[in-house]
């Protein structure tokens, strides 16, 4: 019968979306709780569904970079170095957090780190994915860029759930799709929002931090290992830039390795920050743990000052 088929469908969509629910309302992952650099199961599940761990190791991501330098080749022929021998990692679990002033290299060193670099733009030195040179494939790593992309008619729900339809696998049920984007707008606290438009120029939509929310929501749906955001709390106000650092500090302590790139922190949001990577000119300055690095936080606002005074 039509309407037990129906009913049938509907409850193991809750079920699906209450289990989903349940982990993230717990904010750590179900079983024994514990994540010891892990996924969750939620994300485990997901991810193994759509990689073969033979090509990549591991399903969490520990990210190596070594002697990093990138050169850029400018209109006039003359070429320009923008990063020049950066060390660094990033282990799954952490938030990291890449501070310096404007021009410094931090997009450059995002864009280097997810393969995304300019045309014109050449890079040396090792990046290694889990002790391994890997190029990022799909679903390994998500880049939340610093403008958001997204269809002004379309509600919150609906953005999210256009994106499910076709961004996770083809074989996963859609009450299981559709648990996933009720947790996620959850996970990313976008209940209140949910059925309002985006909204555009000329239809008035939600909040510019909302947006920010619903651009991160995108990427988190495949759930992947390494999150990349280039500025992910610029124009936003103290207020709700805290509450999307929040956000992150917890997709990290899911067992993903999120790296961001992060402007004027409040001492709120410095507080969240697990590492802390600190360039000027294209070269490291700081890199280690934001927490014992007080004297770091000074360290970047002299870098900034020094560069207001040139
Ligand atoms: N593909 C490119 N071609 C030419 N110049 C480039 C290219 N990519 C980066 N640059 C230059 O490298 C420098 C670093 O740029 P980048 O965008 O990484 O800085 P940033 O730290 O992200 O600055 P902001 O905080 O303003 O976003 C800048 O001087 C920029 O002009
Ligand atoms: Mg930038």
């Amino acid at each position: 019968m039509p309407y037990e088929t129906e009913k049938t469908k509907s409850s193991a969509a809750a079920a699906a979306a209450g289990h989903a629910m349940m982990e993230i309302e717990a904010g750590k992952p179900s079983g024994n709780g514990v994540v010891a650099g892990g996924l969750s199961h939620l994300s485990e599940t997901l991810w193994r569904e759509k990689t073969s761990l033979e090509i990549v190791g591991d399903v969490s991501a520990r990210l190596t970079w070594k002697d990093l330098t990138v050169m850029v080749t400018l209109n006039n022929g003359e070429t320009q170095k923008v990063l020049e021998g950066l060390t660094g990692y990033a282990e799954p679990g952490t938030f990291t957090a890449l501070m310096g002033p404007s021009g410094s290299g931090k997009s450059t060193l995002l864009d280097a780190l997810s393969s995304r670099l300019a045309a014109n733009a050449f890079l040396s030195g090792t990046i290694l994915l889990n002790g391994r040179k890997r190029k990022l494939s799909f679903g390994t790593a998500a880049y939340v860029t610093q403008d958001d992309n997204l269809i002004g008619t379309l509600t919150v729900r609906e953005t999210i759930s256009y994106s499910a339809r076709l961004r996770l696998p083809d074989k996963m049920a859609w009450s299981e799709k559709r648990a996933l984007v009720e947790s996620t707008i959850i996970e990313m606290g976008l209940q209140d929002c949910a059925d309002t438009v985006i909204g555009n120029w000329h239809l008035r939509g939600i909040s510019g931090g909302e947006k920010r929310r619903v651009s991160i929501a995108l990427e988190i749906l495949t759930r992947p290992r390494l999150l990349f955001l280039d500025e992910p709390t610029s124009g936003l106000d103290s207020a709700s830039a805290f509450f999307v650092t929040q956000t992150l500090r917890a997709l990290a302590q899911d067992g993903r390795t999120v790296i961001a790139s992060i402007h004027q922190p409040s001492s709120e949001v410095f507080e969240l920050f697990d590492q802390l990577y600190l360039l000027s000119s294209g070269k490291t300055v700081y890199f280690g743990q934001a927490a014992d690095t007080y004297e770091a936080r000074t360290l970047s606002l002299c870098v900034m000052n020094s560069y207001l005074l040139i």
